[in-house]
């Protein structure tokens, strides 16, 4: 299943990305029947959920039968913790991973040599998309470790022949006097730390549209168009979303293609989504939103299964490709605030303010109790000291703010438009919401 290094330095797609979408659905059932049946087989956790379900991997026929199979939820992998849901013996295993998590353990999953095989194709195939080639240097500002962003963009990169500038996450300093001097056309980070880096970069006296950096490759967290806008204006680049998550792969799973920015083609040949009702459970057809689930038809080490995401988007038909894509993720269900009855998503109040120039696109939200009342501030660094230092223009942009959340969200907010650097700056996921309540 693995393409050879050859086929991959071809500026061509491979053939399954220009497929017929029947040549697709085959492709997809013949290897969704294996990956159930690899799980029945190897996963007691599988076999006892499919058992009680009463389904026998060998009863899906069409695609649409998978509805009929139970969900995994992030819950599964924990009782499991920490390698209770490998379908491999641990002598096949070659790589582990684990994502923190807030609380409690962390989520575990294994690969086997043909999984990292498919990881580095499928993240190869995303530089690609991104206008990437060999001829690139890559400059990976995502973390190394557990967390599968550095190493899974990483080993992509490499697959595509490119120049790889392993550099993770931290040093913010020493991050910028490496892309000056080593001037990589393509840079993978999470779109807050790319601000960080930006900062950066005029602190030290460049303007960042000189560079060498041609294409931004942003991922890991929600962003919005609106960031898209500021971050390309800024850089003078492309700025393109990378989606994925650990328990399906890492980063790698879809990927804006360059000709249409228009959300993430998912790289469906090896995780097959569905969008269901969070709270029903329910299938939704193409086109509404709702919670995105993953089943993988390739993986060895660990298959997993209707995975809920807990991510909210819509899946949306293809475009550069025929695979779908997905519209940019709104947020996952857990970073939704309620404010006063309203549901609100970090990244709304983020397109509010990012459309006022005047403002930088570094803020927080702290959400508190009064009583009985939820209050909610949000504090916004100003596009400059100039404007910071003018309590008239301060107060202007603050009431400008308050009135556009209000119009467009339906929340009463305090804004504090503050200077540079009062506002905490990520190294890798930002972390943008303070719930105090
Ligand atoms: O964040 C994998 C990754 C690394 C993706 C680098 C892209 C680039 P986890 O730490 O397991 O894995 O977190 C996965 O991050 O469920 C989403 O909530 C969020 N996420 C990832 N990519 C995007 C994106 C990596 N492009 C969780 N847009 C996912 C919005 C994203 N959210």
């Amino acid at each position: 299943m693995t393409l050879t290094a050859e086929r991959l330095t071809s500026p061509e797609l491979e053939a399954i990305e220009t497929a017929s979408i029947d040549e697709l659905r085959n492709t997809q059932l013949k290897r969704l029947r294996w990956s159930l049946k690899h799980a029945y087989d190897n996963v007691p956790h599988y076999r006892r959920r499919f058992d009680d379900a009463g389904i026998h991997p060998g009863d899906i026929t069409r695609l649409e039968d998978l509805a009929r199979l139970p969900f995994t939820t992030k819950a599964d992998l924990r009782d499991n913790y920490p390698f209770g849901m490998l379908a491999t013996p641990m002598s096949d295993v070659v790589r582990i991973h684990a994502s923190s998590g807030t609380t409690g353990q962390p989520t575990v999953v294994g690969y086997t040599q043909n999984d990292i095989d498919t990881w580095a194709d499928v993240v190869a195939r995303s530089i690609r998309a991104a206008g990437g080639s060999r001829n690139d240097k890559i400059h990976v500002a995502y973390g190394y470790g557990l967390f599968t962003g550095g190493l899974g963009a990483h080993y992509g990169a490499e697959r595509l022949g490119c120049a790889v500038i392993p550099m993770s996450g931290g040093q913010t300093e020493k991050q910028v006097q490496l892309i000056r001097d080593f001037g990589p056309e393509i840079i993978m980070v999470t779109p807050s730390y790319m601000l960080t880096l930006a900062d950066e970069i005029e602190r030290q006296g460049i303007d960042p549209r000189t560079l060498p950096l041609r294409t931004g490759i942003f991922g890991a967290e929600p962003w919005t168009d609106c960031m898209r806008e500021n971050l390309e204006r800024r850089l003078g680049i492309d700025a393109l979303d990378i989606y994925g998550l650990s328990e399906v792969m890492g980063p790698g799973v879809g990927m804006e293609c360059l000709e249409t920015k228009d959300g993430p083609t998912l790289w469906e040949d090896h995780f097959y989504p569905e969008i269901i009702d969070p709270v029903s459970g329910e299938v939704l057809p193409d086109g509404e939103y709702g919670e995105l689930v993953f089943t993988t038809l390739t993986k060895e080490a660990m298959p997993v299964i209707r995975y809920r995401t807990r991510d909210l988007t819509r899946l949306l038909p293809g475009t550069a490709r025929p695979m779908r894509r997905i519209d940019k993720i709104t947020g996952r269900s857990d970073d939704m605030l309620i404010i006063r009855g309203v549901n609100v998503f970090p990244t709304q109040i983020e397109e509010q303010l990012l459309k006022i120039n005047a403002l930088s696109p570094h803020y927080e939200i702290e959400v508190r109790r009064d009583g009985n009342l939820d209050m909610v501030l949000v504090r916004v660094e100003a596009a400059n000291d100039d404007i910071a230092l003018d309590p008239s223009a301060c107060d202007r942009l603050q009431n400008e703010l308050r009135h556009a959340i209000k119009t467009h969200i339906g929340i009463s907010t305090d804004i504090e438009v503050c200077s540079r650097d009062q506002v905490m700056r990520s190294v890798g996921k930002a972390r943008r919401v303070k719930d105090l309540r």
